[in-house]
């Protein structure tokens, strides 16, 4: 019986042995195993080169998958990249539009990421705001709508389904023949014609201003064509076109042609040019855009609206648009540029 004991005992010894062999031959295999995967790794991290080519390869299949990724550009895309604080998008338009040898500005991202970016513009937006020091709104404004090409010469028709908010410059013109609906101003209010939603927010206005002891008065309105041509012709022969231009617009080119425009005066003094240094100029100065009118040409702005300061011009567009304009302090081009498709 004590032999058969002993003799289970060394086979369950055995055994035990045996199992703790196999688990100390899992173990070492693990570790030898393990070790060799390390050395893999580190063999990888060791070798700089062969990181640089995979982060490149992802870098050039980050590009290439961009829809106006061009392949012929794919090594100036990385220089301008790889040299520039930039994303990738911005990176290709700036290849792509040529303008590689600028460096990147802070400027050039507002541009590129203004809701009113047109990419085929990039390049005169940049020659504006270089040229006039504008802000990007002003560069992007007045590319969008042209204005950085000849005036007059490019000038194209204007959308007169717009209504109220008809664009007319140097370079939105009407044609000989437009003339809108228009109503008479009483000898009260002034003198000619203006459209009834224009003269309609001028009684308002002449009212409150009459409220507060201010007279004022319609001194030019809606003209014709005609009238305008009449006008321009003669500032032509008194002063040369050049400085006409500056202050007198082409028949066609003039928003008094609209009958959304008059020049102000006041009851006691009928000639414009007096009434910057009038209390009413003081007056609707700040109080127009409740009535819907805008100072079309403010000071400063001459290089958007292409005419000198002119304190006694104003233009009907609706309370919330003059409001809008007042408050940020824009020009009408500008408002146009950014919200009227
Ligand atoms: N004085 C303005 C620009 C006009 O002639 O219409
Ligand atoms: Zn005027």
């Amino acid at each position: 019986m004590n032999k058969k004991r002993r003799k289970m005992k060394k086979k369950i010894f055995k055994i035990f042995i045996a199992i703790l062999l196999i688990i100390i031959g899992i173990v070492t295999l693990i570790v030898i195993y393990n070790k060799k995967e390390s050395k893999k790794i580190n063999v990888n991290i060791d070798d700089s080169t062969e990181i640089k080519e995979s982060e490149e390869e992802q870098l050039i299949s980050k590009f290439k998958s961009y829809e106006n990724y061009i392949d012929d550009n794919l090594e100036k895309y990385l220089s301008y990249y790889n040299n520039n604080e930039i994303s990738i998008p911005h990176t290709i338009i700036i290849v792509n539009n040529n303008i590689e040898d600028n460096e990147y500005t802070s400027i050039m991202k507002d541009i590129i990421d203004h809701k009113n970016f047109i990419e085929e513009n990039l390049n005169r937006y940049l020659a504006f705001q270089k040229k006039y020091e504008s802000t990007v709104n002003e560069a992007i404004a007045m590319v969008n709508l042209n204005m950085d090409k000849k005036s007059y010469e490019d000038s194209v028709l204007t959308d007169v389904t717009k209504g109220d908010l008809i664009l007319v410059n140097k370079y939105y013109h009407l044609t000989s023949d437009y003339v809108p609906d228009l109503v008479t101003v009483s000898s009260k209010h002034g003198t000619g014609s203006l459209q009834k939603d224009t003269y309609d927010a001028f009684i308002k206005m002449y009212n409150d201003a009459y409220e507060q002891g201010l007279y004022l008065y319609v001194a030019s309105p809606y003209r014709s064509y005609n009238r305008q041509n009449q006008l321009y012709t003669n500032y032509v022969k008194e002063d040369g076109q050049e400085n006409a231009d500056t202050y007198s617009a082409r028949p066609g080119s003039s928003e008094h042609q609209t009958g959304l425009a008059f020049d102000l005066a006041t009851a006691n003094n009928y000639s414009i040019s007096a009434f910057e240094n009038t209390k009413e100029f003081t007056w609707v100065k700040e109080n127009a855009h409740k009535y819907g009118f805008i100072l079309r040409y403010p000071k400063d702005k001459t290089y958007i609206t292409g005419y000198i300061y002119e304190p006694w011009h104003y233009r009907y567009v609706g309370v919330d648009i003059a409001t809008y304009i007042y408050e940020n302090n824009l020009t009408f081009e500008e408002y146009y540029a950014m919200n009227i498709k």
